[in-house]
């Protein structure tokens, strides 16, 4: 196989997202094309040729993850597929490589995704670094513990009131949450569009505003309704007030029995509110899966919550440029990471430093499933105390 990989030209375009949707199972009807926002950043493109035909695409989009302390320049890359006539023959890899290479020049300390399955990206140095929920809960056991009463005011908004308003409070609500990403304005234009095939066969978006006693926007709450269930698309709040209304509306709308919503983060207080919290069904699953391109660059631009100095010795196999030891010296203030000779303190893979690196799983439960090696005393206890975060990581806006 003579394989050609590059960029795609405006002209390609069709071609690509037809080639992508179909590795999906979804081959796009004409109208479906026509409805289609314009692809972006296509100089960011990569799609494999063989023989002058497209078998196999990868985009990303210049995204900002908010990591403790900071926020990083990130690669979010979708639309990774190959055509199921050329699977398993190294396709995938090869666009997978030349991405990351894409990468480390243009400077990008991090790339993050989500996998349609599991065992895909390990391999490419990917790690899973937010863990979300999916919950139901059937109505007769919605209750709080404590008696509940609403003191803002609960308003249902149109599309276009939901475009303007939203996306300050989605940034207020997710500012300091790390492997938060902000949603790009062209997302937000598509939940206004709200395209029909896309709703699953369920009603359109309703949009619910709520606003705190002074008159503030202080939270949001995105659903559908499909037959006699609630189904959150996103619920964002940036006051404790705001989060109790905006659930206690969702469980009491009327004609309905369930509610079930997806993307919670692991550390969402609403399980602790409820008078009978076993009744609330929760299925976590990996979120945004992230991969330290630049890896100096990506320990160095977020603080940790302790101070200290570790060496660590990663094996990179897709990012050669990351292979090697380096020294880390971090604390609240910031950090720094470096290139060193000294004695490890910890031997690990990149995978396994991108799921612990904002904090999502500590270096002792790498250690216990057999992933990370501690060399010197006392090192995975002051990992643990650096790496992690005061929120659970989490990334609500899924691409
Ligand atoms: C997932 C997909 C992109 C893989 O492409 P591919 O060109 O077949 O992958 P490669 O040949 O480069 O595979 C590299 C390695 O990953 C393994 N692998 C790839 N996809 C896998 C999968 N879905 N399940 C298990 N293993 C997989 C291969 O077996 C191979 O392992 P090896 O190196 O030990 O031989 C392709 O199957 C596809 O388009 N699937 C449907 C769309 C999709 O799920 N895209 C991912 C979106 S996040």
């Amino acid at each position: 196989m003579d394989l050609e990989i590059r960029a795609i030209t405006p002209e390609e375009t069709e071609g690509f997202i037809r080639a992508t949707s179909m590795a999906f199972g979804q081959p796009p009807s004409d109208e479906d094309m026509a409805q289609r926002p314009s692809m972006k950043e296509l100089e960011r493109s990569l799609a494999a040729y063989d023989n002058g035909s497209m078998v196999g695409g990868a985009h990303s989009r210049s995204f900002r993850m908010k990591v403790p302390g900071g926020e990083l320049p990130t690669a979010g890359v979708l639309d990774v597929t190959v055509a199921s006539t050329h699977r398993r023959r190294g396709i995938l890899t090869a666009l997978m490589v030349d991405q990351l290479k894409g990468g480390q020049e243009r400077g990008e300390p991090l790339a993050a995704l989500f996998a349609s399955e599991s065992v895909i990206y390990g391999r490419f140095g990917y790690g899973i670094a937010t863990v979300h929920e999916r919950w139901s809960v059937d109505r007769p056991y919605t209750a709080y513990a404590t008696p509940y009463e609403l003191t803002g005011r609960l308003e249902f908004v149109g599309p276009e009131q939901m475009r303007r308003t939203f996306p300050d409070v989605y940034r207020r609500a997710t500012a300091f949450r790390p492997g938060a990403i902000e949603r790009p304005a062209d997302v937000w234009d598509l939940i206004v569009t709200d395209y029909p095939p896309d709703r699953g066969g369920a009603s359109a978006y309703f949009h619910v505003a709520y606003y705190g006693t002074v008159g503030n926007l202080d939270g949001y709450v995105s659903y559908r309704i499909n037959g006699s269930t609630l189904s959150v698309h996103e619920l964002m709040s940036t006051t404790d007030e705001a989060h109790a209304a905006l659930w206690r509306f969702c469980f009491d709308v009327d004609l309905i029995s369930s509610m079930a919503g997806g993307q919670r983060p692991v550390d969402d207080p609403l399980p602790w509110m409820m008078a009978d919290p076993r009744q609330l069904k929760r299925t976590p699953y990996d979120g945004l899966w992230v991969r330290l391109v630049d890896l100096p660059a990506a320990l160095a631009g977020r603080t940790y919550a302790s101070e200290g100095r570790l060496v660590l010795e990663v094996r990179d196999e897709s990012c050669p440029w990351n292979d090697g030891r380096y020294v880390l010296d971090g604390g609240p203030e910031g950090a720094t990471c470096r290139p060193a000779d000294a004695k490890p303190d910890l031997a690990l893979s990149a995978a396994d430093l991108a799921a612990a690196y904002l904090g999502t799983v500590s270096f002792t439960t790498l250690s216990h499933a057999g992933r990370v090696e501690q060399v010197s005393e006392g090192a995975l206890a002051l990992a643990d105390a650096m790496f992690v975060a005061a929120l659970k990581p989490w990334c609500p806006y899924i691409f």
